[in-house]
């Protein structure tokens, strides 16, 4: 990432953060913790801070009290199940703001203004600590008459986290020099399989630190047990209970930790604790028959989960000030493209859901790291090449190695003399049938199918276009944002083996499905755009190689399609582009793949085409409230991260502001409970598809 002396300014300016706190963003869910396909932890209530939820909607048991001269608040999850008179009263969220790491409130207390920072780290530059699968909550308060009260604090996670199913869990409470941990796990794991989204073999922990501050108490009980001796007392009694096992409702167990500070007006510093929820092995992987596991990448540095834990609860100060710089830096980008918050405020849910989709493994027997993504908010497939597409630009912003690492699954798996199709794969493993998962998720689903099982690349012919396209465009992003034409020299002849079939299909895409609609058809211009940019991409790549022929061939190929592509794609009067070859003047697509030609720097469009589709975007607008349509056919039909990639094609920064402006509406209504959706209706921004999937907001510099 960029350091400049200017975000370094803008970071201290963060610290003296509005004091007059108006909250304008009310995104239907704020992350909690979110930093990987199984520690992906939301809250859907904002202003009352009710139990949390797994992005697929199953119920999170995730407590928070504070006991203020005797009273108990609660500031997270519920206590609706408690018998009357023990209650503790909710208490007012007054404020709350999302940035690409963290979620930060303030509640009231009674006398007690209450902070709480639930802390995600996004870890592009270092990728030990990208790949640790833990989250933090610090929680801070100052009492608001300036006197001294009574205060203890409480909190604790339940075993839903382990499973949505109400199996039986085995669970420790274990103390080292430095921290005090929880640890849950099913009696029974089934390895590499899901239920309900959930992973059926990991394991789940809340830690804290024992540091030299207030006394800290840890217990396993019943929720209500729990609850009573906190509000009785302030204190856990710190003593295992002789149970180690029992079913995830059966007498509601949690693990709960409490930190008695005696009479004081405010923190001295946070507490902190920290949530995480590990597998290892994290994928099982097949390639020319041959099945391995790979294990998280942590594992190269630390060799049990318990020192990884003491690292992570130990470097919480320079964690959060790591996630103010990369805060800072994706506002500073955002202020470049729009101005005010709304860029950010969606910035900063895409870059969360970007990462909050990735494993990270270490090298396999090969020496290779990869990065597997799995197709949160659509399906249980593996690295699905039209998502990590969509999510492109925030790892090229991120850190531009991390695309080798995505491309590589995919790319030896194609290599392999088993995969015999002339074009690209749609991913590297999915489900045969996915209702088996959703429907009858009692059942245990078969490993070996999708993910976080690698089984294979799957071909689809009538995504041949579509996805060769993505391939090649992906591949040379990465090679010049990178400097790194590593993945290029290896490859050469697979990449070569997609170009042509796109010199074979791309003029004239034939029976494709749309990657949106689900739709078969022919000759769409946005398809087939993606297809030409795909073959000049090829061409780059050879020059790249110093290939002048290919270099050559592939460039006059595209230069030639793209002259009857503007015959046949835009509207008679050029003002804009038609949904498919032939189509009547009134129809009109959301061409996003022209993005693509802005992203890679090409030369193959005038810049006249992106002026006209600007001005009659901007025209379309007035008539939409939350953005435009995919297309005139599909008019309700909206697409949050296609929307973005057009926005950043455009030649006008103020339609940009606005097309972005009619996107924000959506991302800021509350009238659902789903985390960030990529499909709504543009007629009433009310959610499709895709939530808390890896969005993505083009740190757009446009073609001004
Ligand atoms: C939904 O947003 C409105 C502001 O638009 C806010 O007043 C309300 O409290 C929010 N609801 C929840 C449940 O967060
Ligand atoms: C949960 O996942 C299933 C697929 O397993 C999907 O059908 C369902 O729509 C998802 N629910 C939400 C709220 O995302
Ligand atoms: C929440 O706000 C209401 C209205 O201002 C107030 O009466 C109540 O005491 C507050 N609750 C807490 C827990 O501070
Ligand atoms: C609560 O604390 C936050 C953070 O220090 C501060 O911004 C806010 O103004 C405080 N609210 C009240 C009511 O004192
Ligand atoms: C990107 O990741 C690689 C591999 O961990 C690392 O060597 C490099 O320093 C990172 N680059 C940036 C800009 O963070
Ligand atoms: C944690 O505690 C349990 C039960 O007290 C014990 O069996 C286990 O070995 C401990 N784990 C570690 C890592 O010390
Ligand atoms: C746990 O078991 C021991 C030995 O059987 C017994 O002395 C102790 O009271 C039990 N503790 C609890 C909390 O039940
Ligand atoms: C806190 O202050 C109150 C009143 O001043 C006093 O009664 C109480 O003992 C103090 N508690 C502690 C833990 O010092
Ligand atoms: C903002 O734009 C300026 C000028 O184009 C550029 O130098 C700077 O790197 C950008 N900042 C970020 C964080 O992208
Ligand atoms: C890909 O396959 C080709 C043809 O079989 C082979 O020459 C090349 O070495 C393979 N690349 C890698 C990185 O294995
Ligand atoms: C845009 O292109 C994609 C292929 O990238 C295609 O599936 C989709 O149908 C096209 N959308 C429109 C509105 O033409
Ligand atoms: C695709 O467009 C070409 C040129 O307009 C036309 O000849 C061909 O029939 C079209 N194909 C289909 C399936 O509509």
């Amino acid at each position: 990432m960029i350091f400049s002396a200017a975000l370094y300014l803008l970071s201290l300016l963060a610290v003296t953060r509005s004091q007059m706190q108006i909250q304008t963003f009310w995104p239907a869910a704020a992350p909690l913790a979110v930093h990987s396909p199984y520690l992906n932890v939301w809250q859907t209530a904002i202003s009352t801070n009710d139990y949390p939820i797994f992005w697929n909607g199953s119920v999170l048991g995730w407590v928070g009290f504070i006991r203020v001269d005797g009273s108990t608040y609660r500031w997270l999850g519920n206590n609706y199940d408690m018998s009357g008179s023990v209650g503790a009263v909710g208490c007012n969220v007054t404020f709350t703001e999302v940035t690409p790491t963290r979620t930060i409130q303030n509640v009231q207390a009674g006398p007690m203004n209450v902070t709480l920072t639930f802390l995600s780290p996004i870890e592009p530059s270092d990728w030990v600590k990208q790949s640790i699968p833990f989250s933090y909550l610090a929680v801070e308060f100052a009492s608001t008459d300036g006197k001294e009260h009574d205060v203890q604090l409480y909190s604790d996670i339940s075993a839903e986290w382990v499973s949505a199913n109400k199996e039986t869990v085995e669970w420790s409470s274990n103390q080292t020099d430095t921290v005090v941990y929880h640890s849950i796990v099913l009696e029974q794991p089934q390895p590499f399989t899901e239920a309900y989204q959930q992973a059926s073999d990991g394991t789940a922990y809340y830690a804290m630190s024992l540091g030299s501050g207030p006394s800290a108490g840890w217990q396993t009980c019943q929720n209500t047990v729990c609850y009573e001796t906190f509000y009785a007392s302030g204190a856990l009694n710190s003593k295992n209970s002789n149970d180690t096992y029992r079913g995830i409702t059966t007498d509601l167990p949690v693990f709960a930790f409490s930190v008695d500070f005696g009479n004081v007006s405010a923190t001295q510093s946070p507490v902190v604790w920290a949530v995480g929820y590990a597998r290892d092995p994290s994928i099982e992987y097949s390639l020319e028959e041959e099945v391995t596991t790979l294990r998280p990448y942590y594992s190269t540095q630390y060799s049990n989960i318990e020192d990884v834990i003491e690292a992570f609860v130990s470097d919480y100060d320079n964690a959060l000030s790591r996630a103010e710089t990369l805060d800072s830096q994706v506002q500073q980008a955002a202020a470049n493209v729009s101005s005010g918050s709304e860029y950010y405020n969606m910035l900063s849910l895409a870059t969360r859901q970007a990462f909050g989709a990735l494993d990270l493994t270490a090298p396999g027997s090969d020496g290779s790291i990869r990065f597997f993504m799995k197709d949160i908010g659509f399906s249980n497939r593996v690295n699905p090449v039209e998502s990590l597409y969509a999510a492109l630009p925030v790892y090229l912003y991120c850190n531009s190695s991390m695309v080798k690492s995505l491309l590589l699954p995919l790319l030896e798996q194609q290599n392999a003399s088993s995969y015999t199709s002339n074009y690209a794969a749609k991913d590297i493993g999915e489900i045969s049938n996915p209702q088996f998962v959703c429907v009858r998720p009692l059942l245990t689903a078969p490993s070996g199918t999708s993910y976080p099982s690698v089984s294979g690349p799957t071909a689809a012919s009538n995504e041949g276009v579509e996805q060769s396209g993505n391939m090649l465009i992906m591949v040379l992003a990465h090679a010049v944002n990178a400097g790194d034409s590593s993945l290029l020299g290896s490859y050469y002849a697979l990449l070569k083996t997609w170009a042509d079939y796109l010199v074979t299909n791309a003029l004239h895409p034939s029976n494709q499905a749309s990657v949106d609609t689900r739709d078969v058809a022919s000759n769409s211009t946005n398809l087939s755009l993606k297809g030409i940019i795909g073959i000049q991409a090829m061409s780059n790549i050879s020059s790249m190689l110093g290939k002048d022929d290919d270099a050559q061939h592939y460039s006059s190929v595209a230069s030639q399609y793209i002259g009857s592509w503007k015959a046949l794609a835009m509207s008679s009067d050029s003002s804009h582009i038609l949904p498919t070859y032939g189509d009547s003047s009134s129809d009109w697509s959301l061409s996003y793949n022209i993005y693509a030609h802005t992203l890679l720097d090409l030369h193959l469009l005038d810049d006249t085409i992106f002026s006209s589709i600007t001005s009659y975007y901007q025209e379309l607008l007035s008539n939409y409230a939350y953005g435009l349509p995919i297309d005139s056919d599909h008019d309700t039909l909206g697409s949050a991260v296609w929307t973005s990639f057009t926005a950043a094609a455009l030649t006008d920064a103020s339609t940009r502001q606005q097309m972005l402006s009619h996107l924000w509406k959506f991302a800021s209504s509350n009238t659902t409970t789903y985390p960030f959706p990529s499909r709504y209706a543009v007629s009433n921004g009310s959610y499709l598809h895709g939530t808390s999937g890896p969005g993505c907001f083009v740190c757009a510099v446009g073609t001004e």
